[in-house]
């Protein structure tokens, strides 16, 4: 491996919340495997996660997963260049698993280890799966714990432009779900109940559409929810369905407006959206839509890479290796 030069193939291992992936990276862009096992049996007796149990499901599948990711790029672990483990925000307990195994493996194999922030590794994923998308551009970031404006340029590291006052617009949907009386995970129950309610049944307020600024609030609208459900009492099937809906446009209808600000204040022509969130089809129709009027280029990547996956970790890992990045590098004397 020269010594600026991307890693040939790059393992990464992603364990911050309550799923756990691997994948097998190569030069930084090519996804030569990625695995993800979901905890949804897991936690869905109790509504959302429990880290307690995410982390020890974590302990009792990692080596299996890993083993998997290898096994499906046909390789095994002594032929990687690298690994890259996302180091945080997420759950302590979920984050060392993943973390120690990374490390471990990497000291074993005599490779570098490098620890990827969460947010850089969603961000990579757009860049791994459209190979047309140039810096620079506004990267909106959604997901269940985040909910951010970045500028990307090739000087430096991404800037934040706004981010959320409270909730994330991913937990929105998953205190919504509750609310609703929809199961965990939360955020795709309540898009599949709003295709079938009418989004102008009930005019939620906007978040934060009359303010300045690039930054977000969804606790407002989340407690909107609350009490028109306290209101109504009993749901029928339709009326969860119409809060759904209405719901939902409230909350695009935010991200849409602060993404289009950002992208006119940067004077930018590009928007990649990244995260759970991005996943959800009626944000993806309303940007195009946006798009189209406003003359900018709005990408999203593939369903599988929106949500936690460690291919965006192996990505985003690559670069730091290739910039001489290390993680803890020094073994215990
Ligand atoms: O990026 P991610 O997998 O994990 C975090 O880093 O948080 O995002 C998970 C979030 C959850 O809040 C989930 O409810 C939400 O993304 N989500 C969705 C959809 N799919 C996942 N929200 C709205 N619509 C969806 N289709
Ligand atoms: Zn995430």
């Amino acid at each position: 491996m020269g010594a600026r030069s991307i890693p040939e193939l790059v393992l990464g291992v992603e364990s911050s919340c309550d799923d756990l992936a691997a994948a097998v990276v190569g030069r930084g862009r090519e996804i030569l495997s990625s695995v993800v096992r979901g905890q949804t049996s897991v936690h869905r007796p109790y509504g959302g996660v429990v880290p307690e149990l995410a982390s020890r499901d974590h302990v009792r599948w990692v080596s299996d997963v890993v083993e998997a990711a290898l096994r499906a790029a046909g390789l095994t672990a002594e032929q990687l260049d690298g690994i890259a483990v996302t180091a945080g925000p997420g759950l302590v307990g979920s984050l060392l698993v993943g973390l120690s195994f990374g490390k471990a493996l990497a000291y074993r194999l005599g490779v570098p280890v490098v620890g990827v922030h969460h947010l850089a590794g969603h961000l990579a994923s757009v860049e791994i799966s459209d190979a047309g998308l140039a810096r620079p551009y506004i990267g909106l970031v959604v997901s269940g714990g985040h909910t951010a404006l970045y500028r990307l340029t090739d000087a430096g590291p991404p800037v934040r432009l706004g981010e959320t006052r409270d909730d994330a617009v991913g937990e929105a949907f998953d205190k919504v779900a509750k609310l609703l009386g929809l199961p965990y995970p939360g955020g795709p129950a309540v898009a599949a109940a709003a295709e079938r309610g009418r989004e102008d049944a009930i005019r939620f307020p906007r978040p934060m559409l009359g303010k300045a600024g690039l930054d977000f609030s969804f606790s407002g609208l989340k407690t909107a929810v609350a009490l028109e459900v306290e209101r109504r009492g009993e749901l029928s099937e339709e009326e969860v369905a119409d809060l759904a809906a209405s719901f939902e446009a409230a909350a695009v209808d935010a991200l849409v407006s602060r993404a289009r600000r950002a992208l006119r204040q940067a004077g930018m022509q590009r928007l990649a959206v990244v995260g759970g969130v991005a996943a959800n089809q009626r944000l993806r129709r309303e940007l195009v839509r946006a798009a189209a009027t406003d003359g900018f280029r709005a990408t999203f990547p593939p369903l599988a890479l929106c949500t936690d996956n460690a291919a965006m970790i192996a990505a985003a890992g690559a670069a730091l290796l290739a910039r001489g990045e290390r993680h803890g590098a020094a073994p215990c004397p």
